[in-house]
């Protein structure tokens, strides 16, 4: 049994309605009760930036800096790690639009935020992400990407170069004048970086699937069936040099439509992620809501196995207002699945009731506008 990753102090400062938290925990999971608008999804969002990118709600900086405060806001954590413990910290400097967050780990300015990687991984669940299935496929590829990125800290580091080279592409494009030998570096750049991260999706698509197969949270949960379309569909057991020339060979092809169109119509960020009920054996977008919020908790919590199997560490998880759609039966085996993760949970509700069967297992705490006590 690995050691558990778990955060042992939490300190917030100008976070939202925060203006100053300072929490100390332990390895148990946390259960964060209090009304609307007291401060529960802040808090997890302040764990969440333990991760790299913008956090759960994906908020511009200067939205989460406190109104009011003209200050940056700050976040600093010690954790029991994947690394052993350390210290991180991370906010802005001042107010202002626009600006980066700075990162901190043992006093050491980081030079990437993927390096928050080596010491925990943040995976959640927020009442916000009820619509992946029936919503825009920009939201699943970004879903599909964040659990890619939990298993393979480079996946981030490629779909931003990716991104840049189609970029410059299309701006190229544009230009109606294009340099081919230019043209084809940047295709080629992006053939590279777009068939491994593709590539990096079928993979954990595929060990994902060998995962639930087994059927854990099967027993509870619905199982999910996912796969990817839109992008060389049929192709993928080819040699990964294959699949690049013929993605180049694409682009080429595709250059004056796309130049007309103003985008590039081919590539791996116009693939979807297509999600299957599988005992009922129907898309997920036609389940009912019910039906849909557990096979979304299935999948989270199937990912998290994952995670856990695959880097010998549970993660962190975050999962804001899961108890309201369950019943008592189903929360109770709920609570028994995260808890067998080995994890540490951070779980929100208007009731503290609802997390009984969590028992001593779990710390309460009670938020009130910007404070926590318990
Ligand atoms: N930048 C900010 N500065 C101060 N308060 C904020 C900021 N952003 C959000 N809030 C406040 O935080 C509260 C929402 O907190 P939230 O954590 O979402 O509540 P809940 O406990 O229902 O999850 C709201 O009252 C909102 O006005
Ligand atoms: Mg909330």
């Amino acid at each position: 049994m690995p050691h558990k990753v778990f955060l042992s102090r939490l300190k917030l400062s100008d976070f939202r309605n925060y203006a100053a938290l300072s929490l100390d925990l332990d390895a148990r999971h946390v259960v964060l009760t209090g009304d609307n608008g007291a401060g529960k999804t802040n808090l997890m969002e302040a764990v969440s930036l333990l991760s790299p990118g913008r956090g759960l709600r994906r908020a511009a900086y200067a939205d989460v800096a406190r109104v009011r405060a003209d200050t940056g806001f700050s976040v600093f954590a010690e954790l029991d790690g994947m690394d052993g413990p350390v210290e991180i910290g991370t906010g802005t400097a001042g107010a202002e639009e626009g600006q980066a967050r700075r990162l901190r780990i043992n006093g050491t300015t980081a030079k990437s935020v993927d390096e928050l990687l080596d010491h925990l991984r943040v995976l959640w669940l927020t009442p916000a992400m009820d619509g992946l299935f029936t919503g825009g496929s920009s939201d699943r590829r970004r879903f599909l990407d964040r659990l890619v990125l939990s298993l393979d800290p480079e996946h981030g580091r490629r779909a931003t170069d990716y991104e840049r080279a189609m970029r410059s592409r299309n701006k190229l494009l544009s230009e109606g004048r294009a340099d081919p030998v230019w043209l084809t570096g940047l295709e080629r750049q992006m053939a590279e970086l777009g068939i491994s991260m593709a590539l990096a999706r079928q993979e954990m698509l595929g060990l994902l699937a060998a995962l639930v197969d087994k059927n854990h949270e099967g027993g509870v949960f619905p199982v999910a069936d996912l796969a990817l379309s839109g992008f060389l569909d049929g192709e993928w057991h080819r040699p990964a040099f294959d699949l690049e020339e013929q993605y180049l060979e694409m682009m080429k092809n595709g250059r004056y439509r796309d130049a007309s169109a103003g985008r590039t119509l081919d590539g791996p960020h116009r693939s979807d992620l297509l999600i299957r009920h599988r005992t009922k054996n129907m898309e997920a977008e036609r389940c009912s809501t019910g039906e849909q919020k557990a096979l979304l908790v299935g999948l989270v919590l199937a990912h998290a196995r994952l995670v856990a199997n695959m880097t010998g560490h549970a993660p962190v998880l975050l999962l804001d207002e899961i108890a309201a759609h369950l019943d008592e039966g189903r929360r109770s085996d709920l609570f028994d699945l995260v808890d067998d993760l080995g994890g540490q949970a951070f779980m929100t509700g208007t009731d503290q009731s609802m997390f009984s069967a969590l028992g001593a297992r779990a710390r309460y705490l009670t938020v009130a506008n910007g404070t926590v006590s318990g």
